[in-house]
């Protein structure tokens, strides 16, 4: 009996009519935008593991060094028997924690990459010989279903992602992550800090122009996949703060009035001279705040960690 499982509950064509709804959708309104989640093909997810790497991108650094500093104590509070990482990739990260949870029976993956999956656990298991590693390919935003395995469960989700979600997204996201779990289990989760305008918006708008390049990718992605005739160069990156709302902006600012066309879509989007596409939210977080977005959804922070700088926290929460 193999000690590594995996699941698919990803149709396989789920993501081609995904990006599709969201293309019509999001470049046919007032305002235009494209979900963050289409970056990351195989040359977007390298662009990002580059980012993670920039002097001026500090969340990666930020968040590994309170997992190095802190696995110890985040696993005898937790003390789980299951671990559900969402958004998993290499497992880099998680590695630490997985190895500071002495009692683990069963982790649990998450992501939309098969090929990250499968590297991750064999890796683990043979680091591990006794954790089973039972890897869902699935995409967190949709609804779920959990293996069934011993708790406390503790569920991860780590890196600033949520981020990612608009204050409505979060609040679903957040209840059906509370529906997965029991009382008792936990949610450890990586949020990145409202700091210095300036520190954000260089964190986003590196000097060497591997996040306009990744930025860009989006545009390369709707190219291959639907047949649109984007041109990169005809846009420029944009990375803004919108103080009001707590978070950073990417978006690509169109140089010139131009019209792109979608024939998958059978769709001619026009752009004004100046007009944005935004592609990226990342919100900002504070400890309040977190604490009350929390406690909506039926969980209580008991737990707040931060990197020495202050820059990004991990929480721990356990549900009532
Ligand atoms: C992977 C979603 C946490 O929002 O900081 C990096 C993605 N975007 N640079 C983030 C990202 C631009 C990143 N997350």
């Amino acid at each position: 009996m193999s000690l590594f499982h995996i699941t698919r509950t990803l149709p396989e064509d789920a993501t081609e009519a995904a990006l599709r709804a969201d293309v019509r959708h999001g470049l046919t309104g007032a305002f235009k935008t494209l979900p963050p989640k289409w970056f990351y093909d195989a040359h977007g997810s390298e662009l990002f593991e580059r980012i993670t790497e920039l002097p001026e991108y500090y969340p990666t650094r930020a968040e590994r060094e309170i997992l190095l500093d802190r696995s110890e104590e985040i696993a005898a509070v937790a003390g789980a028997r299951t671990l559900v990482e969402l958004g998993s990739g290499s497992s880099e990260k998680t590695r630490h924690l997985i190895a500071a949870l002495t009692g683990l029976h069963t982790y649990v993956p998450v992501d939309v990459s098969e090929s990250a999956l499968t590297g991750a656990g064999h890796a683990l298991i043979a680091e591990r010989p006794t954790l089973r590693v039972h890897a869902l390919i699935a995409d967190f935003t949709a609804p779920l279903t959990l293996p069934d395995t011993p708790g406390p469960r503790l569920l991860a989700f780590l890196g600033g992602t949520i981020g990612n979600l608009l204050p409505d997204e979060r609040e679903a996201f957040l209840a059906s992550v509370r529906a997965l779990l029991a009382p008792g289990d936990g949610l450890l989760l990586g949020t990145d800090l409202v700091k210095d305008e300036g520190v954000l918006v260089r964190a986003y708008d590196d000097a060497a122009g591997v996040t306009a390049a990744f930025n860009k990718n989006v545009l390369a992605v709707v190219n291959r996949e639907l047949g649109a005739d984007f041109e990169p160069d005809a846009f420029d990156h944009v990375a803004l703060w919108d103080a009001e709302n707590e978070w950073i902006e990417m978006r690509l600012r169109s140089r010139t009035a131009q019209t792109v066309k979608v024939p998958a879509l059978d769709l001619a989007v026009d752009f004004a001279a100046g007009e944005d596409l935004r592609t990226e939210v990342s919100a900002k977080f504070r400890q309040e705040g977190v604490r009350a977005e929390l406690a909506g959804a039926g969980m209580e922070l008991t737990h707040w960690w931060t990197d020495r700088a202050e820059r990004f926290a991990l929480s721990l929460s356990v549900v009532r």
